[in-house]
């Protein structure tokens, strides 16, 4: 691929779905380094991923709040499942689990991270990044789902061949955090970012900056809020 992966990603929003795979801790790395590579990155779990890694993990690493529910937009006045797939110049699945697959490939949503996927219809691409048992890998109806979703113009990477989690070798591995660096980046950088914040992002911010600013005034005294901590902990990095 012909992007390098030091390219800045500065001013793109990317939504990160992560679904329940053994390969959930590598995604831990791939967001430090959309992080580091200077994009925004909101983290969306399904209850299988927080099986395998904490959103406090995704918290830390992106400064912002982790979205694991439909549920929890009303303070804002906003559905997440929308504004945050307006938001976003990529949407990134990784891993993406055999039942995500088939969820994308029967346009289900019935839970946050399909119903966002189905919403990001025509906003912005999505990058899937399969990780599953090889077996699973070959089972007819993944391969369909496989095959419906590149037709659909789903972008893929991986899975890569090797050892997996399992014992076995073979294909299904998630592939390389670099990889999937690199094709996000190269897609992200065919276009303009659209330099979108969702409002539920926006409000953490400006709840930030409204706690330092009482702060400074000496009118508040101990605890930040916890996003509001957050951010001020990840300027402080
Ligand atoms: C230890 C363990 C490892 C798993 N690893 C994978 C995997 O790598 N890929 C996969 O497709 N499913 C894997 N699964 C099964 C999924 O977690 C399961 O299908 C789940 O329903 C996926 O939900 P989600 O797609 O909503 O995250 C694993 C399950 C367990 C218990």
């Amino acid at each position: 691929m012909a992007a390098k992966k030091s390219q800045s990603l500065e001013g793109y929003e990317v939504l990160l779905c992560v679904t329940g795979g053994i390969a959930c801790y590598k995604t831990a790395d791939l967001t430090s380094k959309l992080v580091q590579a200077g994009a925004g990155v909101t983290v969306a779990m399904t209850d299988a991923a927080q099986e395998f890694i904490r959103p406090l993990t995704f918290q830390t690493l992106t400064g912002r709040r982790v979205f694991t529910t439909l549920w929890q937009s009303t303070e804002y006045y906003s559905s997440g499942h929308i504004s945050l797939t307006e938001a976003a110049d990529l949407m990134i699945v990784a891993p993406a689990t055999a039942n995500v697959l088939a969820k994308m490939a029967t346009g289900m949503a019935d839970d946050l991270v399909s119903t966002m996927i189905l919403a990001t219809t025509g906003s912005c691409p999505i990058l899937a990044a399969p990780a599953m048992n090889t077996r699973m890998l070959s089972a007819p109806a993944v391969k369909a789902n496989h095959a419906t979703l590149k037709k659909w113009g789903i972008q893929f990477v991986g899975p890569a061949k090797g050892r997996l989690a399992c014992g076995t070798i073979g294909e299904g591995r998630l592939a390389e955090t670099d990889e999937i660096l690199e094709a996000a980046t190269e897609l992200l950088l065919k276009k303009s970012p659209k330099a979108k914040v969702a409002p539920e992002i926006q409000a953490d911010r400006k709840k930030f900056f409204q706690e330092m600013e009482l702060f400074r005034k000496g009118l508040k005294k101990g605890r930040f809020s916890d996003s509001a901590k957050l951010i001020r902990e990840d300027r402080e990095r």
